[in-house]
């Protein structure tokens, strides 16, 4: 029996995966009836969305379901889901801990979310976490945005980074096939969205399980080739792609990146670390010099190209002066954004069982010297925009100013300006900047520009 009256609510941890799967989880709960509720104690069906790349993220989750389960307990007609990694990682053990779960499912199982719901509804605790064939989905997602919009290319991960629990929670590779991505993306530009941000784990990775390769032996699908394939898609006027590996950045695609107009200039490259010893101990499979030929080759073809990264500090075993060489990286590269985090040792994972863990005194110490860093490093490179004009995507009204409208450059830079949004939405405005920020940036508009 379905509930009434039927409203959920989805609380997202984590990353842009999850961010795509809540929002084709949103899209699947609209299309059984149900009335998205923005208040989790007033829905009927709660959704957590979860996140596990470190121990804090995955408490969070515990102390939310803590409030919820009480909450149970006065309305047993409460639907309680765990979805994503957490979900993956724990399985039946997350029963045993909050007793009160009516699911507990798996990322891959994200498209199966009203199956699932219909066995609970009929009186089942369900786990769902046994590996699948992710299927190609037909339900519309509930997208956050009515301008911008993430299409998954890749599923999964096949790198063994030693620190990282991704492979273990997100599986093994799947790659979707170039024709669905393109008709999802057609799609899209049709019901009038404007950017596209392709999405990995190891989004560089993609078409390298897919069948066929070309004479010189190289496969068939890689990301340049599906950059080439969708770029065509009218409407469609930005592309993006994240998360891009060092390891697989190749030429080839920065050169393609430099000759297709709507491929925006930003990349999202992580280092991690800007030292060999603790490259080569994480599993990385490139080195320090390696990493600064690629963002150099990028400024080659691209001069203007906006860089960002992640960085993990107090890895096992890494020294003072292993650290100051992640400080020299981001001192010498010019980041324009750059996430931080203390390595957090996570179940199943190499690194997780070294002798040589730091203690969190360090990791703390290091972390907040990077961070002091990253900022100042930041807000230099954010002064380049002072008095350019600016090609801007108008997505939302400015929620902390009416009178203005907010959207990104090319290069991913949030900017505001003084419009009217029911007349700017999705369109392409050029925009004089007059203010700079260290993320972000005021101007004023001078003139509509041309979509690419
Ligand atoms: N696939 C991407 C990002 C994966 S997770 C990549 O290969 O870079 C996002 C970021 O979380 C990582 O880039 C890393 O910086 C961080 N991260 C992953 N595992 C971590 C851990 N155990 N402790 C701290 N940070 C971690
Ligand atoms: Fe994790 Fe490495 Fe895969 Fe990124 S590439 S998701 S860090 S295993
Ligand atoms: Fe977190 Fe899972 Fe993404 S662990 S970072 S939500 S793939």
């Amino acid at each position: 029996m379905l509930p009434t009256p039927r409203r959920y609510h989805i609380v997202t941890f984590g990353c842009q995966m999850n961010k795509a799967d809540s929002e084709r989880m949103a899209g699947i709960l609209d299309g059984m009836g149900f009335e998205w509720e923005e208040n989790p104690e007033l829905a009927n069906v709660v959704l957590y969305n979860t996140c596990t790349i470190r121990d804090n993220a995955e408490q969070k989750v515990y102390s939310y379901l803590g409030r919820q389960a009480k909450r149970k307990h006065q309305d047993p007609s409460l639907t309680l889901v765990v979805a994503g990694c957490v979900a993956q990682q724990e399985g039946e053990q997350l029963l045993r801990r909050v007793p009160e779960l009516d699911l507990v499912m798996g990322p891959h199982h994200a498209n199966r979310l009203q199956d699932l719901l219909e066995q609970v509804f009929a009186g089942d605790q369900v786990v769902a976490t046994e590996p699948i064939h992710i299927m190609e989905d037909i339900t519309k997602p509930r997208r956050d945005s009515a301008v911008t919009a993430w299409v998954n290319v890749i599923y999964g991960c096949n790198e063994r980074c030693t620190y990282c629990v991704v492979p273990n929670v997100r599986g093994l590779e799947q790659s979707r096939s170039p024709e669905a991505i393109r008709a999802e993306m057609e799609t899209l530009s049709r019901q009038g969205y404007r950017e596209v941000t392709l999405l990995g784990q190891n989004i560089d990775a993609y078409g390298r399980d897919l069948p066929g390769s070309t004479p010189e032996g190289r496969h068939l699908h890689t990301l340049t080739d599906l950059l080439y394939f969708v770029h065509d898609v009218p409407g469609i006027d930005r592309l993006r792609f994240a998360t891009s590996h060092p390891r697989y950045f190749t030429d080839r695609l920065i050169r393609a990146c430099g000759e297709l107009p709507k491929v925006c200039e930003h990349f999202h490259i992580p280092f991690q670390s800007g030292n060999n010893e603790i490259l080569k101990a994480m599993g990385r499979g490139y080195s320090q010099e390696r990493y600064r030929q690629i963002i150099d080759k990028v400024r080659h073809y691209i001069p203007d190209a906006a860089i960002s990264a992640d960085a993990i500090v107090g890895f096992p075993g890494e020294t003072e002066a292993q650290f100051n060489d992640t400080l020299r990286l981001v001192e010498d590269i010019g980041f324009d954004q750059v996430n931080t985090a203390a390595y957090s040792p996570r179940p199943q994972t190499p690194a997780a069982t070294w002798g040589d863990q730091l203690s969190e005194e360090v990791k703390a110490d290091r972390l907040q010297r990077l961070n002091h860093l990253v900022n100042t490093k930041v807000a230099e490179r954010s002064q380049r925009y002072g008095d350019r004009i600016e090609e801007i995507l108008v997505e939302e009204v400015n929620p902390k100013n009416p009178q203005q409208v907010m959207g990104r450059t090319r290069s991913n830079r949030l900017t505001f300006f003084e419009g009217d949004i029911q007349q700017l939405q999705g369109q392409t405005i050029a925009v004089k900047i007059q203010q700079v920020r260290p993320f972000s940036l005021t101007g004023t508009a001078v003139g509509f520009t041309v979509g690419v």
